[in-house]
């Protein structure tokens, strides 16, 4: 994870566009970000700021039509895969990127065994006979805690728990020994002491298997808890990006503020997350050209309707680190942005 390895996920200027009949639905705008060997970036941001779509249009899992990738580059190593044929992109998905989603059409497949499901990313991705899939996929549900494993593989998903599934679908994602693996909100379905078990899994996967993962959330909490960098998302933008430590400590944008400040206490009032923000996400009719988050910013001035604020570094000496922000007012100035 040292600063200057070369990326294994380098995303540049991604726009994806879903055309609708009531018109075109800008629901990612020029989303840059990149990953280092190792490192786990979290990205939060509330319902409907583009994270999902962020993920699914550069691994090709969205439906196109009515989805549009309109511009952008998504480098895995060397390789631009939104420029490669679908037959090369399947061989991506799955074998050098692994994705555990909560939407069901990613999800198991109740009609098939537990068992089917591990081993076939090993069949078909890895070339492995009926024999060496089934060894693999019962060490894969071992490494993700699912007792009893070889017995278990016979088993259909209806027959697991809703924490057990997802351990199934991690091992899933886990399957090809990936260089990244994509979680979205993998724990959201799962009641409390599940989400922290399944955390602690991918924590304790992470420091064993090495690979870089992003992980979607809407809890601040577990990001603090897992992430090295942190990206905030807001209107199908990018608004702040940093080390976890630096945002947390010194949050630029009025929308990680605010976002900091929807922390649940230790008496865990989770409910209340995210919603103390007054005002309405916005409707994503067009390509700003004003700030997305102008309408329920208290610091906004003029400027900020209209021009749609660039991505500028705010990096401190002192932390070493990249840090940037998407907003005109400073906060450490209290004033515009000189
Ligand atoms: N199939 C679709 N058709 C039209 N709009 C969509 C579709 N899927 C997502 N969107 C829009 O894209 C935007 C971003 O959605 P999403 O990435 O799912 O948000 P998040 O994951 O941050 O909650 C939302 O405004 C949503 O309404
Ligand atoms: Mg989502």
């Amino acid at each position: 994870m040292a600063d200057g390895a070369k990326p294994v996920l380098d995303v540049r200027g991604l726009q994806t566009v879903f055309r609708t009949r009531g018109g075109d639905i800008h629901a990612v705008n020029s989303v840059s970000f990149h990953l280092k060997p190792g490192e786990l970036l979290g990205v939060v941001g509330e319902s409907g700021s583009g994270k999902s779509v962020t993920m699914m249009s550069l691994i090709g899992l969205l439906p196109m039509p009515p989805a549009e990738v309109r511009a952008g580059e998504v480098l895995l190593g060397d390789t631009d895969i939104l420029k490669i044929s679908a037959e090369e992109l399947q061989k991506v998905r799955g074998r050098r990127i692994g994705f555990v989603f909560q939407d069901p059409m990613t999800s198991l497949n109740p009609v098939f065994t537990v068992g089917n499901q591990v081993m076939e990313p090993l069949r078909w991705h890895m070339g492995m006979n009926k024999k060496q899939a089934f060894a693999r996929a019962v060490e894969l549900l071992d490494l993700v805690g699912i007792p009893d494993a070889a017995r278990r593989m016979k088993d259909y998903p209806h027959q697991f728990s809703g924490g057990m599934r997802q351990r199934v679908m991690i091992a899933i994602a886990l399957a090809c020994d990936p260089e990244v693996l994509i979680a979205d909100e993998p724990t959201t379905a799962l009641d409390v002491t599940i989400q922290a078990q399944i955390i602690e899994l991918v924590k304790e996967l992470r420091t064993k298997l090495g690979m870089a993962i992003v992980w979607i959330t809407h809890d601040l909490g577990v990001i603090a808890g897992i992430a090295d960098r942190v990206m905030v998302m807001y209107g199908g933008q990018v608004v702040e990006q940093g080390p976890v430590a630096e945002l947390f400590a010194n949050p630029q944008h009025p929308y990680t503020r605010a976002l900091l400040k929807t922390i649940p206490s230790v008496t865990g009032e989770r409910e209340t997350r995210l919603k103390v923000i007054e005002g309405q996400p916005p409707i994503l009719g067009a390509a700003p050209s004003a700030c997305p988050f102008m309408p329920r910013c208290a610091h906004s001035f003029a400027r900020c309707a209209v021009e749609n604020p660039p991505r500028r570094p705010i990096g401190r000496a002192e932390v070493g680190w990249g840090h940037d922000v998407a907003c005109h007012w400073d906060a450490r100035s209290g004033g515009p942005h000189a």
